[in-house]
């Protein structure tokens, strides 16, 4: 069920190219800007819980500012060095407030894990 919550102003939302933490209903949230489109994914990595609003974009994935693991802002999976995964929220502008939706995006959805044709292995 959607859980659409206020995240913050648009005024104080990410400039194109920036990522920022932030916070809705108790969830830590990581608000990027990729070409001027506003993502979130989970604010704390599953590696050692480093902040990735304060990371920075490569493309449109997020990284980690410890250790440098990569997640992508759509699927949520890390592109580098291991596969983990953060919850992908949906994000809405609303007149002058970003929106979340703090019901995660489904896992699985649109991904694509078997490396395509399901013979590898
Ligand atoms: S805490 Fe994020 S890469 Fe280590």
């Amino acid at each position: 069920m959607a859980q659409w919550v206020r995240l913050c102003g648009v005024g104080e939302a990410p400039a194109v190219g920036k990522v920022m933490e932030s916070e809705a209903g108790g969830v830590e949230i990581c608000l990027a800007n990729v070409n001027g489109e506003l993502s979130a994914i989970d604010n704390v990595c599953p590696h050692r819980q480093g902040p990735m609003g304060q990371g920075w974009l490569e493309g449109e994935a997020v990284v980690c500012p410890w250790h440098s693991w990569t997640f992508s802002l759509k699927t949520g999976l890390s592109e580098y060095p291991v596969h983990e995964r953060v919850d992908v929220f949906a994000v809405r502008v609303e007149g002058e407030d970003v929106m979340v939706n703090l019901e995660p995006e489904p896992r699985g959805a649109g991904l694509n894990l078997s490396g395509g044709d399901g013979t590898r292995g």
